[in-house]
């Protein structure tokens, strides 16, 4: 097993307070029932931002309870990773408004765009920033507004998303705690299966754009499922053999939260049972790459891990991009 670099020091998460439960898309006129959902889905509520609810402002809240539970001030950030789909704006990034928010004077500060996977990217990122001496403390958040980019009236997607942000931060490693392995890999190629069409600087927003909808989420639901299933048993494999460890090793196994089916097919391929996994997916829906951080933060708070348990994160999301890290708390 390698020596791990980059240990979490706190951690942190922020949902909004309003809930939209499955029966108010049926009031919204939408053709669903609370029953479909929660059968091809396991969701039964999401949190949804209100007016005024930025990506910014959740990863604030999400930051600040991390940065307390680590004992660290602002000031002693290095490095602000921000994982988002749904930056506020499109320049500059949302980690700068998030880095002025905190105060954290002396951190550089850029966003990350990897969809679903983003959390666990920027932990890699965090992990070579401290391992080559660049940063001692790295704060990296994942927020997603996902309400703000789905199609409200398209029943295939909309009942999916919800809103939230979750925070760690990470220093460098003592007694032999930290990451243990990371994996990360994308293939391009399927893009297509999961995207925001036009609205970028290829098409940009104009009227037809805005009225035709292809600014917003377009899934081939199916086709992502299948390949969510596919990669994210890879990713347990492949962060199982680079930290030296098995299933057996793993006390809790955390999913990226999308959909139940692929949690229990993934936890499956691991061999492990549904006790050793943390499933949260029911109250949260899918909060694209703040669903691990939302999830290992109450996981914690429920006393399911505390410190020296051995974790397991995985997710898979558009890009196509997956990605797993093997953690002992
Ligand atoms: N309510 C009622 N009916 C619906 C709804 C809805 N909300 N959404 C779709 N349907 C209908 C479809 O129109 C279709 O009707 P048809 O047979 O008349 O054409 C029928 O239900 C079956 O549709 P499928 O898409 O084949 O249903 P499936 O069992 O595959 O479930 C789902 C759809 C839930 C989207 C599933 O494919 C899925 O979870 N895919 C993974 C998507 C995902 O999680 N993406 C998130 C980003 S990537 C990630 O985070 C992993």
């Amino acid at each position: 097993m390698r020596r791990p670099v980059a240990q979490f020091s706190g951690i942190g998460r922020a949902v909004p307070p309003r809930v939209v439960t499955n029966h108010e898309f049926a009031a919204m006129g939408l053709d669903t029932s609370h029953q479909w959902i929660v059968e091809r889905t396991g969701i039964c509520e999401r949190h949804i931002a209100g007016e005024g609810e930025s990506t910014c402002g959740m990863a604030a809240r999400a930051a600040r309870t991390a940065l307390e539970r680590a004992g660290v001030d602002a000031e002693a950030i290095d490095a602000i990773v921000l994982s988002t789909a749904t930056p506020d704006r499109l320049l500059p990034a949302t980690a700068v408004d998030l880095q002025a928010e905190l105060g954290a004077t002396r951190a550089a500060a850029f966003d990350l765009s990897a969809a679903c996977s983003g959390w666990l990217y920027g932990l890699s990122v965090a992990e070579g920033l401290i391992m080559a001496g660049t940063a001692r403390t790295v704060l990296v958040a994942a927020s997603e507004k996902m309400s703000a980019i789905v199609d409200w009236t398209d029943r295939s997607t909309c009942v999916l998303f919800g809103d939230g942000a979750g925070a760690a931060v990470l220093q460098p490693s003592t007694n032999g705690r930290g990451m243990l392995s990371t994996f990360m890999r994308s293939d391009g190629t399927l893009a297509e299966l999961l995207y925001r069409p036009h609205g970028g600087a290829t098409v940009p927003m104009s009227e037809d754009v805005l009225r035709e909808r292809t600014h917003l989420v377009k899934m081939a639901g199916r086709e992502v499922f299948r390949h969510a299933v596919q990669e994210m048993s890879e990713a347990v494999d492949e962060a199982l053999s680079r930290a030296g460890l098995t299933s057996d090793d793993i006390d809790l196994l955390i999913p990226h939260q999308a959909n139940i089916r692929i949690i229990e097919a993934t936890a499956k391929h691991a061999g492990l049972p549904m006790e050793k996994v943390f499933v949260n997916v029911d109250r949260y829906g899918n909060t694209s790459s703040a669903s691990i951080p939302i999830a290992l933060d109450e996981a914690v708070e429920q006393g399911r891990v505390g410190a020296g348990s051995t974790v397991l994160l995985v997710a898979f999301g558009a890009g196509f991009t997956w990605g797993s890290t093997v953690v002992r708390l």
